[in-house]
């Protein structure tokens, strides 16, 4: 099945009220816990970023399990940065979490250089999909660790609506659509690991981590 590209930004209120209210405490919980397999020496303390951050959710799970560590998320829907600032006021990690707006490649994050990096369910949005590898690349040291989760293609769209039944069978009808639509835009693993070796990430592992999400992990080239 080709790819179907959908939209970047997530920046309809009634979308952003959907996506934040919806419960993805198996995938983030799993990204979490990815995480902390993929790099069991992880230093103690540290900065990470978040690209394409949305709601937070994923960014107050991770600084949840890492407690020394803080995160700057940044996303270029204010929409979905409303919910996440709430949600992180909620969480009480004011002081470990930043949220900015930012659209990527453009964006700024407010430190130069980050310990590590992250992104969950970005790739499938962007039209380039070498603004992640790049944005990755550029604003974290040399081997720092870089996580990225994120849907795989099914092979044609009645999986992609099998898939949609399973896991979101009792979800708003814009969150359903939503994610019928993120499977058609998702990529295959090898397109993946084709857009890995144009960015100089070849080293990075690159595996299915469910029916439905692939995980990327590694550490940055020195
Ligand atoms: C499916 S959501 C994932 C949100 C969050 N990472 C999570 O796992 O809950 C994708 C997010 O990426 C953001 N996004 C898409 N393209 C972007 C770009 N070029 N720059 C910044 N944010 C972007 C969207 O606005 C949306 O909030």
């Amino acid at each position: 099945m080709q790819r179907i590209s959908e939209p970047e930004l997530m920046d309809q209120d009634e979308q952003a009220r959907a996506y934040a209210e919806a419960d993805f405490s198996e995938p983030h919980s799993q990204f979490v816990a990815l995480f902390g397999e993929a790099f069991k020496g992880l230093e103690a303390a540290g900065t990470a970023l978040d690209l394409g951050c949305g709601p937070a959710d994923v960014a107050i799970r991770f600084a949840r399990r890492f407690p020394g560590w803080r995160v700057d998320g940044v996303d270029g829907a204010e929409a979905m940065l409303k919910f996440g600032r709430e949600a992180v006021r909620r969480a009480g990690l004011e002081d470990r979490i930043r949220l900015i707006k930012g659209y990527l490649p453009g964006a700024v994050p407010p430190l130069a250089a980050y310990d590590a990096v992250m992104s969950n369910s970005l790739l499938h949005h962007l039209a380039e999909p070498r603004v992640l590898w790049e944005s990755a690349k550029r604003w974290t040291k040399p081997g720092a660790p870089v996580f990225v989760m994120d849907l795989i293609r099914p092979d044609s769209p009645e999986e992609a609506a099998r898939l949609v039944d399973q896991y979101a069978a009792d979800e708003p009808e814009i969150l359903r659509r939503d994610f019928h639509n993120s499977l058609l835009a998702a990529y295959r693993l090898e397109e993946v690991r084709e857009q890995l070796r144009a960015a100089g990430l070849a080293g990075l592992d690159l595996r299915a981590a469910s029916d439905r999400h692939f995980v990327v992990s590694g550490r940055l080239p020195k």
